[in-house]
């Protein structure tokens, strides 16, 4: 018997491509193990306690994402690498999650198999191996699904899967409307923190002296008009995810206060002298450029290194073309599910139009142009000139980052414009969820408020929002 140095199990239905990794991977050095069936391979995991494992996602009997648990599971320390022709952003987040080496595209294995099978081999000789976390079965299917296929996307979730579990801060950059809220929501939705509130307060929408009481509260006559005590984000929040948007807009004044709760853990009312504990999870976007604010004295150099453990870039959407399509694709068949019809379909020449055109409103922009060319055409059946590029007061990225306010004009504009043109278009459950939504933002996630302001009762305000998936805040 020939005394191998290292042991690589490969997993895949498909035995000719196995084949093809044991002439690969096979040598003097290496042994190739090989099971076409999830069963059969967690059987030789456990007999040969092979150094790697590679393996597709789709398996029988069970899912080689489930093999992967069921291995880390059994030694922490296994190095699993995941592969599949069918890649979803939920996959790629869940395997990470699940403490994977890495997952992979097949088509790039003739390419980078080697690479990436020597590099994780070394990463486990060097005792690297990817951190062992918690893994969590129940895989949550939220509403806003991140879609994306690009190199850079396929990064962004690995990074999510990565973070989830822990509780470090994450700073998510990027231009205005390439997903920074987007990303933040799914770091919440994938960790241990998913039962709880998850909180968002956009730092530049809130005026200074107040931006300090909706964070940390404040105590009856705290100041001129405080008549009852008030609870803060911070508190509200407690065991969830705080999303701290436009955090390079927050005073300085502010700046200090929020250091400490991220040193310590602890903060007090405005006016209060109790300390509170504060177990909040926080995740900070901003479209501007810290390094230089900190250079210029109007960010605090130690908050930022503090904020900045973790960083998920967001590219622009013109940077990565490869997803537009998806993100069309995506888009209107969301808008057909919310309207009960049948998916307007893109013609190849749209394609080309959406792939060609600059986005400096990023995919924010492009959901928007999207929603108004399925209104605005007449047929199931989308062609160049139905697109509106570049007519909307919403291709400006200044005016997009407005944020809110936008979306309900946009919906009564919409609306307007349907009406002029005497059409016909389900639009009244999509405003409802517009202004549900919107309610719910500028309320700060307050039910009562939200439904005094949409003129419902709170109880049909729930049922809405159960409908329409909306996070329910602590209240
Ligand atoms: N990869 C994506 N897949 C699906 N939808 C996306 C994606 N990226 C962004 N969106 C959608 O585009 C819109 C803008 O995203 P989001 O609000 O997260 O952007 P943002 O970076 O926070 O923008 P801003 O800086 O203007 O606040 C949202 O409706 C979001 O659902
Ligand atoms: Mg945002």
């Amino acid at each position: 018997m020939m005394n191998h140095h290292q042991t690589i199990l490969a997993v895949d239905p498909d035995s000719d491509f196995l084949e093809w990794v044991e002439r690969q991977l096979q040598n003097s050095k290496t042994r190739v193990l090989t099971a076409t069936t999830s069963d059969v391979a967690f059987k030789i995991f456990q007999r040969d306690k092979p150094d790697l494992v590679l393996t597709e996602s789709r398996l029988h009997p069970f899912s080689g994402l489930e093999l992967l648990n069921k291995i880390r599971k059994e030694d922490p320390n296994a190095t699993v690498i995941l592969a599949s022709a069918f890649v979803s952003t939920q996959a790629v987040i869940e395997s990470m999650k699940m403490g994977a080496f890495d997952f992979l595209r097949k088509e790039q294995l003739p390419f980078n198999l080697k690479i990436v099978v020597d590099e994780a081999l070394r990463a486990k000789a060097d005792m690297r191996a990817a951190v062992s976390f918690q893994p969590q079965l129940t895989v949550e299917q939220h509403q806003d699904s991140i879609v994306g296929q690009s190199p850079a996307m396929e990064q962004v979730f690995k990074m999510i899967g990565r973070v989830a579990a822990s509780t470090v801060p994450v700073m998510v950059t990027g231009e205005s409307g390439t997903g920074k809220e987007l990303v933040a929501s799914a770091i919440h939705h994938y960790s241990p923190r998913s039962t709880r509130p998850f909180l968002a307060i956009n730092c530049a929408a809130i005026p200074e002296n107040l931006l300090e009481s909706e964070l940390f509260g404040h105590e009856r006559g705290a100041f001129t008009g405080a008549a009852n005590q008030r609870i803060g984000r911070f508190e509200q929040c407690a065991g969830g995810t705080l999303f701290l948007d436009e955090i390079g807009d927050m005073p300085l004044s502010l700046q200090g206060k929020l250091l400490r709760v991220l040193q310590d853990g602890e903060f007090s009312r405005v006016g209060g002298n109790t300390t509170i504990h504060a177990d909040v999870r926080i995740v900070a976007a901003t479209n501007k450029n810290l390094e230089k604010e900190v250079a210029d004295r109007t960010f605090r150099e130690d908050l930022f290194y503090r904020l900045n453990v973790v960083r998920v870039h967001l590219p622009p959407l013109r940077q990565r073309r490869e997803d537009i399509r998806l993100l069309a694709e995506y888009f209107l068949s969301r808008l057909a599910a919310r309207s009960h019809t049948p998916a307007v379909r893109l013609s190849e020449d749209a394609v080309q139009l959406l792939e060609s055109h600059p986005w400096p409103g990023n995919v924010r922009e492009m959901q928007n142009t999207i929603e108004r060319a399925v209104i605005l055409a007449n047929t199931d059946f989308l062609l160049p000139k139905d697109i509106p590029l570049g007519t909307g007061t919403d291709t400006h990225p200044a005016m997009v980052s407005a944020g809110e306010e936008i979306s309900v004009r946009q919906a009564i504009e919409v609306l307007l414009k349907a009406a002029a043109e005497n059409k016909d278009v389900p639009l009244l459950p999509w405003l409802e969820e517009e202004f549900t939504r919107h309610a719910m933002r500028v309320t700060g996630g307050n039910q009562v408020r939200s439904a005094k302001l949409l003129g419902i009762t709170r109880a049909t305000l729930r049922k809405r929002l159960e409908r329409f998936g909306v996070e329910k805040a602590a209240s």
